[in-house]
């Protein structure tokens, strides 16, 4: 078997974030997404996969590089244009061939791992598998309607009225037959050929698509909402460790804190989970439950919760507790105590800023 995993698409939902950087990229408790699928792929025992790359393919490539640091052999397949889902399993074909596949979006986060859905797959007949999961909002999604003996009856793309509130997770599972089904369809309203459609299809034409409903969580983490809920419950389940070269100072660390290689803790108070990253320094401040700090950042007299900060950022003396929040790479942000008092801004476009 062989992975797919789909990392073009533009990210607009994530802007000013994304201008600069590829969405799968963002890390969930300091690790990239894409990097948390890539291991999930691994862990269920495939180690050839194939990753579709868009615009932001160059960074992709430059982070990930060819795989062997997560112990697998990666294949990148350009997408001129973001055309669908459907378009990126079809310009996928020359490194799929005939082999079955599981297709996985780089932006979803799952709880518990995808070895027993592709051990499942592996030992059945189905043509297809795909996971479903109960959802608030399934308007936000591809929806299934299933019929009375759990078959599918129907899948919807981002349905305007709703069959069901069970929204189609992005994990896939594929036979040849896939082939025919991507060339059969046509663009949907959006103008996307749609995975939603290709499945359909596969049903229309009677081949088996087995539907999995998933129990435990999951996330796509298309919005900065959803980056900070995923960055929460994958806290939660991180194994807190201290790096034995990190330097904690007079401060009072919770059990559920994990601080990385270099990093320095100093007159300070962390409440877990939360990650604290590489040759990032704390000081004088509160860090508090749910907060990943990526590496290199610089914290000073603050009071930070719930937030995710990104690489090389430096925050200081904020006067004010800091919530809910996603800051960017290289970002700063500090206390203007000069007069005349007034605030201060040079944020990109499609920032965010909420004032108290
Ligand atoms: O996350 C689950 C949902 O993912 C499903 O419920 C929907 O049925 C499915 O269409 C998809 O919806 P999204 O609106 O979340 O898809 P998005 O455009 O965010 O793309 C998902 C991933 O696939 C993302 O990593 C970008 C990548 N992608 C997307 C498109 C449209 C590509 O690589 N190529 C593309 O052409």
């Amino acid at each position: 078997m062989k992975g797919l995993i789909l990392s073009g698409g533009k990210g607009t939902r994530l802007y000013p974030l994304t201008y600069t950087n590829a969405k799968q990229l963002i890390p969930v408790a300091n690790k990239p997404v894409l990097v948390r699928v890539i291991e999930s792929i691994r862990d269920a025992g495939v180690d050839e996969i194939g990753i579709v790359i868009g615009q932001t393919g160059p960074q992709i490539q430059e982070v990930i590089g060819d795989g062997s640091k997560y112990g697998v052999k990666l294949t990148y397949i350009p997408q001129e244009s973001p055309d669908g889902l459907a378009h990126a399993v079809k310009i996928s074909k020359p490194f799929l061939g005939e082999d079955r596949f599981v297709m996985f979006l780089g932006d979803n986060v799952i709880q518990g791992g995808i070895g027993q859905l592709i051990s499942d797959f592996a030992h059945s007949d189905w043509n297809s598998q795909i996971v479903l999961k109960e959802v608030e909002n399934p308007r936000s999604y591809g929806v299934a309607k299933l019929r009375g003996d759990g078959s599918i009856e129907q899948l919807i793309e981002k349905p305007k009225d709703p069959p069901s509130n069970l929204a189609l997770v992005g994990i896939y599972m594929f036979d040849p037959n896939i082939w025919q089904a991507v060339s059969s369809i046509k663009p949907s309203a959006r103008g996307e050929l749609e995975i939603t459609d290709a499945i359909q299809w596969l049903i229309d034409a009677g081949k088996q698509v087995y539907p999995h409903v998933h129990k435990g969580w999951w996330i796509d983490t298309g919005k900065p909402t959803d980056m900070l809920e995923a960055n929460s419950l994958v806290l939660e389940e991180l194994i807190p460790n201290i790096a034995p070269d990190a330097i904690i100072e007079n401060s009072q660390i919770d059990r559920r804190v994990t601080v990385e290689h270099g990093a320095k803790i100093i007159n300070s108070v962390v409440r877990g989970p939360t990650i604290i990253g590489e040759d990032t320094v704390i000081e004088n401040s509160y860090i508090g439950p749910f907060t990943s700090i990526y590496h290199h950042v610089t914290v000073q007299n603050c009071e930070i919760e719930r937030s995710i900060i990104l690489e090389h950022s430096s925050l200081s003396d904020l006067g004010v507790r800091m919530q809910d929040s996603l800051v960017g790479r290289h970002a700063t942000v500090h206390r203007n105590d000069e007069k005349p008092r007034a605030l201060k801004m040079n944020i990109g476009d499609h920032s965010n800023l909420w004032v108290v």
